[in-house]
């Protein structure tokens, strides 16, 4: 009889009860136990990065880790992303005005792994969104596009979170 284990996973805030095979990959839990599918399958063996969730805050792809290996860490799929109302993320909507996607099968995974980068290094260079975009595989956009939206997010967050600096010298504070 084959083996089945009784799991507790917390995706994008909520606890899930599952019962798996030890073999069963966190992406197939995540779309046909949980019902979560927007994250994608492409490649099924740690190529296109497709399947690109973030667990404790690190993009990592979810066809190569196993559903029991997930548990009691954070999971995050691009679910997370929009508001409650359905409001896109400043992440997506980058995406959307600067031509980050065109089919869209790849985009789950691109804006996970941007979100887990910016996280990470708010400020980056071209260079190094050029770098991370690597990883994943875009059969349609050239990438150009998706740099460009990781760029514009970047850039509209560090235009956000300069507005919120406190004037630090009296000229600043007559000044503001
Ligand atoms: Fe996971 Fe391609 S489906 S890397
Ligand atoms: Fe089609 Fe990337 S937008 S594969």
């Amino acid at each position: 009889m084959t083996e089945r284990i009784l799991i507790e996973l917390t995706v994008n805030g909520v606890e899930h009860e599952l019962i798996v095979e030890p073999r069963r990959t966190l992406v197939d839990a995540l779309r046909h136990d949980i019902g979560l599918t927007g994250t994608h399958v492409g490649c099924e063996h740690g190529v296109c990065g497709a399947c690109t969730v973030l667990i404790d805050g690190a993009p990592t792809r979810a066809c190569l880790m196993f559903a029991v290996q997930a548990e009691g860490r954070e999971i995050r799929t691009v679910e997370s992303l929009a508001g409650a109302d359905g409001r896109l993320s400043d992440l997506q909507q980058a995406f959307t005005d600067n031509h980050g996607l065109q089919c869209g099968f790849c985009t789950p995974g691109f804006l996970m792994l941007a979100q887990g980068f910016l996280d990470d290094v708010p400020d980056p260079s071209r260079a190094q969104i050029r770098e991370v975009v690597a990883s994943n595989l875009c059969r349609c956009t050239g990438y150009q596009g998706i740099v460009d939206s990781i760029a514009s997010c970047a850039a509209r967050r560090r235009t956000a979170r300069e507005a919120d600096v406190e004037p630090t010298t009296p000229e600043d504070r007559r000044a503001k």
